[in-house]
């Protein structure tokens, strides 16, 4: 038995910086989606849609989370997405977001990115008026397309400047490094836009140290390599770098083999920011509580370390200071 109860783990206030909205899609309501906009999915039923779930690597999952946006196309169509999102955080109390969306996913297809943006913005917005879940929107660039192509898109995104707190850097990892962004990256800087990237997932701890100092993010997402490069893992202790781990991404990717090999309470105990998030939980089996619960069952893992993992979230996230003040105090 776990030292601490899914029903502990499920009312702890908890904090999510590192969540796909697309990545949130759950196959009733892609069913329904495709259904309201004449789209036909290569799949017959919700079964056979969870069956097709099995990834051997990053690129695997990528493929089939491209084909299942397509059902998103109207601007109530993300709304309903990030609702759908925000239930869950209610459900499972975590009362502070910062989800990524990946416009060049959509405008590639011809959605603009008013389209995108409006919907989830507006969700959002009804998401703290109404569930009082406060958040902060980034945006993310695709890694496998050029430089260019990202350029573009942050420039179409300066009429929603108020709506965005910063860029991020997702898909294919591995021959994508970093560095290939730092002009936009730069760009975004300039705008007052904070940058996070992902970096250390498959690729090297190497591509970590080009995140920091030639992206100068102010996370690293997922990071788990880290622990690679021991000059890399005093910096990110010296430096308190937060590190926005997915656990149950991770074993599915195989990243790691079994939870039992996860290195994030290591990581934890050495005194690196490390924080628990759910990446893509539509496609990875589980949402916050799930992955705290995950990380109980294979560690003894005791509420100390999971409050520490939130308390963590809470000082790597983006909220002003008196939202974090009040965040810290609801953990007791
Ligand atoms: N896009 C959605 N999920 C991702 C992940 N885990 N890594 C890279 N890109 C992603
Ligand atoms: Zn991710």
């Amino acid at each position: 038995m776990p030292v601490v109860t899914r029903d502990w783990l499920n009312k702890l206030p908890k904090v999510e910086l590192h969540l796909h909205l697309e990545g949130s899609l759950e196959p009733e309501l892609m069913f329904s989606l495709a259904r309201r906009n004449h789209i036909e999915l290569p799949f017959a039923t919700v079964e056979q849609i969870r069956r097709a779930y099995r990834f051997s690597n990053l690129q695997d999952f990528l493929d089939i989370y491209y084909q299942g946006a397509n059902v998103l196309q109207e601007e109530q169509d993300f709304y309903d997405l990030t609702w759908a999102y925000l239930e869950k955080c209610r459900q499972q109390n975590v009362i502070h977001v910062e989800p990524f969306f990946d416009p060049q996913t959509h405008t590639e297809r011809g959605i603009s990115l008013a389209t995108v943006i409006n919907g989830i913005s507006r969700a959002l917005t009804d998401g703290e008026s109404r569930l009082g879940i406060t958040s902060k929107l980034i945006m993310c660039f695709l890694r496998h397309l050029s430089e260019a192509s990202a350029c573009d898109i942050l420039a179409q995104s300066k009429p929603f400047r108020d709506r965005i707190i910063g860029v991020g850097l997702d898909s294919s990892e591995q021959g994508n490094p970093p560095e290939k962004f730092s002009r936009v990256f730069a760009k975004a800087r300039e705008l007052g836009l904070l940058t996070v990237a992902h970096a250390g997932e498959e690729g090297p701890a190497e591509y970590i140290w080009t995140a920091i100092n030639d992206l100068k993010v102010s996370r690293i997402d997922h990071g788990v390599r880290a622990m690679d490069d021991p000059k890399l893992m005093a910096y990110l202790v010296a430096t308190r770098m937060p590190l926005t781990v997915c656990p149950l991404s991770n074993i599915k990717l195989h990243v790691f083999d079994d939870m039992s090999q996860h290195n994030i309470l290591d990581m934890l105990a050495q005194g690196v920011c490390v924080t628990v998030n759910s990446d893509d939980p539509a496609y990875f089996g589980g949402y916050m509580t799930d992955n705290f619960v995950a990380l109980a069952q294979a560690f003894d893992m005791g509420k100390d370390q999971a409050r520490q993992l939130v308390r963590n979230s809470i000082e790597a996230s983006f909220a002003d200071e008196s939202r974090k003040r009040t965040m810290r105090a609801l953990l007791v």
